[in-house]
């Protein structure tokens, strides 16, 4: 197990918490348990309840606890209202007081809404997050935000709720199908892009046995990814200022989930909008041509190609980015890399204007190689 990681909170440090990366995650949830008498609720999906979370349910019922075991069918159309509803009364029946413990075992989808509930419970309860994708691990799970949607739009209404742990196990990736996989290694490569470049190197020298679920990398992919994405929340906890690094490739990727009508995975929208971005600061005269081929090359080996981005009408794009939450005086916002391994930077501003002309001329650039 490598050393946790913490996360500190300077504003409020009670509420500072470890991040667990490694293996035999059930011998650190122990310590996190509630009291005696109060109930440990393990929230999780139908896939995952299947795969981890009935054996966490058996085996800390064994131990003497009283456990609840909930869970709704996987996907990110159950990240809404009803079943946030459903879960609260599930625990108000159970007669789950203010010392119970949520623990929110699988991926970002769980993590949220579980996470909401735990901010809302009895005007709020102790949580902890089980990750079990890799998005979650190194990205969802870290940081305090949780959500459910609205038919208005992904993650409208939520809480800023910070978990009392976190307790990644590596091996639960053994059963993760492979574009999932792909879909957290995008977030990490993201994360290095903005502050890391030792990082991107260790990505681009062993991406190939990552890919191959190598279980010491993947600790590694992890650990290293949430060190950045800690550091960023310690600073900036509310998402005010730094914490707008994390959306590089945001403002497109946003963009083609909605075109797609969120059937491209939140990854592989990402992964094309860092394509156009890193364009967009080429042109720009912030990051090198062979910069921009390192992240091209490097996402070709994840199967992102550029060709992936024709299938999307430019047009159509830039209207989508018109609604992005970066906007600011009906300006549109962009994340833009000054380098590798760095975000460009004005007066602590951290999104700047880009005009649509240069999207298009980026985009064109972008698609014709
Ligand atoms: N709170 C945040 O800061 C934050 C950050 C990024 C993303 N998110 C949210 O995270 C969500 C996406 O998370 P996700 O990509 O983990 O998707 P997900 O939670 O839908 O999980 C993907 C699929 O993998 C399955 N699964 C989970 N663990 C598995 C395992 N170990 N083996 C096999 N199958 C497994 C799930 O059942 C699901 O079908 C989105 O709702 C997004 O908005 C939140």
């Amino acid at each position: 197990m490598l050393n946790p990681i913490t996360v500190h909170l300077p504003k409020q440090p009670a509420y500072s918490y470890p991040i667990h990366i490694g293996a035999k995650f059930l011998e650190n949830i122990h310590s996190y348990l509630p009291k005696v008498g109060s109930t440990a609720v393990i929230i999780t999906d139908d896939t995952v309840k299947a795969l981890y979370a009935l054996s966490l349910h058996q085996s800390l019922s064994k131990a003497g606890h009283k456990t609840l075991l909930l869970s709704f069918p996987a996907g990110e159309v159950f990240k809404n209202g009803q079943t946030k509803s459903w879960l609260e009364g599930e625990m108000f029946a159970e007669a789950c007081d203010r010392d119970s413990v949520i623990l929110a075992m699988g991926g970002g989808v769980v993590g949220d809404v579980a996470g909401f509930v735990a901010a809302t419970y009895m005007r709020g309860i102790d949580y902890i997050q089980v990750p079990t994708t890799l998005l979650a691990m190194l990205d969802s799970s870290v940081g305090g935000k949780t959500s459910i949607n609205t038919p208005q739009g992904k993650n409208l209404i939520g809480a800023f709720w910070q978990p009392k742990a976190v307790i990644a196990d590596i091996a639960c990736l053994n059963t993760l199908p492979q574009e999932h996989l792909i879909n957290g290694l995008v977030e990490a490569f993201k994360m290095y892009l903005t502050s890391d470049v030792k990082s991107l190197e260790f990505l681009d020298q062993n991406l190939e046995r990552i890919l191959a679920r190598d279980e010491v990398l993947l600790s590694d992919v992890v650990h290293r990814a949430v060190s950045i994405k800690a550091s960023v929340v310690e600073k900036d906890e509310k998402d005010n200022s730094l914490r707008a690094i994390l959306n590089l490739g945001h403002t497109i990727g946003h963009a083609l989930e909605k075109l797609s009508e969120y059937k491209l995975l939140h990854g592989y929208a990402v992964a094309l909008g860092l394509l156009l971005e890193a364009k967009i600061a080429e042109r720009r005269g912030y990051l090198q041509a062979q910069q921009y081929l390192f992240i091209k090359t490097l996402l070709q080996r994840l199967n992102i190609s550029t060709s992936d981005l024709k299938k999307f009408d430019l047009e159509a794009i830039i209207q989508k980015t018109k609604l992005d939450k970066k906007k600011r005086d009906e300006k549109v916002h962009y994340v833009l890399l000054n380098g590798l391994g760095s975000v460009y930077e004005t007066e602590n501003r951290f999104a700047h204007v880009v005009d649509d002309e240069t999207v298009r001329r980026a985009f064109d650039e972008v698609v014709k190689k």
